[in-house]
């Protein structure tokens, strides 16, 4: 079987980045998404009910000095559940005092905040609108439609908690409405042509166990994990045998500054503590890169999906470079691996 390309990859209409909390989905999500509209695709981002992550690092995008041209083709949105239902009771509820009347009702308000999931239902519901209704098969003349939508999911439990939602529905209400658009909505998320999971994950212990916990929530949905994309991944800038071969030189000070002057040795800068201390970094990244490497075995071993690292990427800041570059190396580890040709550069822009 032909390995996974990133334009395969991008040939999905809903795409959802998954994984325990701070190892990257919201850097992955949005990496994938630049480098998608640098390719010339219209893109909708999306992030759910409190979450501001994507939201500011695609303002840092916007903010830079020179942003390309084809940001515009990045759309963002958050969902939030509350407002899905009543978006989606106007649809079905077109007289619009009605629909007042209904909302400001205590029942309405209680059955709300009472119903268990049903605001994760409609956020999930909300996702096949956007997926499905504003998907034309030619977005390229069509105003404010995309042709993917990318989801900054929550962290792994409550992502699993918004995708089985549907499921749960569609089996608490054998028949009805209910029944009818939990099935649409079902169909799409195990429809592998058209929904991929991008599992993000550290290669570490707790994010490689729960990376571990999340697929297999995946595979009983019946959902399909697209790419494991492992970040921050270190790797070994030469091996102990050449660090303890490394001389260290017992050498005069070169160099003292100006407010070291006259305090302890302690703030002399030599040679020697400069080797020492370059030796000392080298000697835990390599540290780093044992434990990471053992952790991408397990993963391997066990994930059965095309396995993306993503280094970790020394910078005194992380900011709009950064993203983009790390989704330019996704999709060219992706791309390397399947034998796609490079990808094509879209006019309208630095890229
Ligand atoms: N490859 C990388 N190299 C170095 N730093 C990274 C890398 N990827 C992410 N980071 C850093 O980790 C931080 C967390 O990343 P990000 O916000 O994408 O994680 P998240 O999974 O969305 O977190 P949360 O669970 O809080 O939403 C980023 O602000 C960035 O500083
Ligand atoms: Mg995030």
């Amino acid at each position: 079987m032909r390995q996974l390309s990133f334009a395969d990859l991008l040939r999905r209409r809903l795409v959802f980045t998954v994984g325990k909390g701070g190892v990257g989905r919201t850097t992955v999500t949005l990496g994938i998404a630049l480098e998608a509209a640098r390719r010339g695709q219209r893109v909708l981002v999306v992030e759910i009910e409190g979450a501001r992550g994507l939201e500011a690092a695609l303002a840092t995008q916007r903010g830079q000095v020179h942003p390309p041209a084809w940001l515009d083709r990045i759309e963002y949105m958050m969902i939030d559940g509350r407002k899905a239902l009543e978006e989606y009771l106007g649809l079905i509820v077109p007289v619009r005092r009605l629909l007042k009347t209904v909302f400001s009702s205590n029942v309405y308000q209680y059955f709300v905040a009472a119903a268990p999931g049903l605001k994760e239902l409609m956020a999930v519901g909300k996702l096949w609108y956007e997926a499905e209704q504003r998907n034309p098969t030619d977005a390229t003349g069509a105003p404010g439609a995309h042709q993917l939508v990318l989801v900054d999911g929550p962290a792994t439990g409550h992502s699993l908690q918004y995708l089985r939602m549907p499921r749960a529905a569609l089996e608490a209400f054998p028949a009805g409405l209910v029944h009818r658009e939990a099935e649409r909505v079902v169909g799409l998320l195990r429809d592998p042509e058209a929904t991929g999971v991008v599992v993000v994950t550290l290669a570490e212990e707790m994010p490689t166990n729960e990376t571990f916990e999340m697929v297999s929530g995946l595979d009983d949905l019946g959902m399909h994990t697209a790419t494991l994309v492992v970040n921050q991944v270190h790797e070994a800038p030469c091996t102990r045998a050449e660090l303890d071969g490394l001389p260290i030189p017992d050498v005069q000070p070169i160099f003292r500054s100006p407010a070291s002057r006259g305090r302890g040795k302690g703030a002399v800068l030599d040679a020697t503590s400069i080797l020492a201390e370059i030796v000392a970094r080298a000697s835990e990244e390599i540290g780093w890169a044992e434990i990471n490497a053992s952790h991408v075995q397990r993963l391997l071993a066990r994930i059965d999906a095309p396995l993306v690292k993503l280094p970790y990427l020394f910078n005194e800041e992380f900011g709009a470079d950064e993203v983009g570059r790390l989704g330019a190396m996704l999709a060219e580890q992706l791309d390397a691996r399947s034998g796609a040709g490079p990808a094509p550069r879209s006019r309208g822009g630095k890229s």
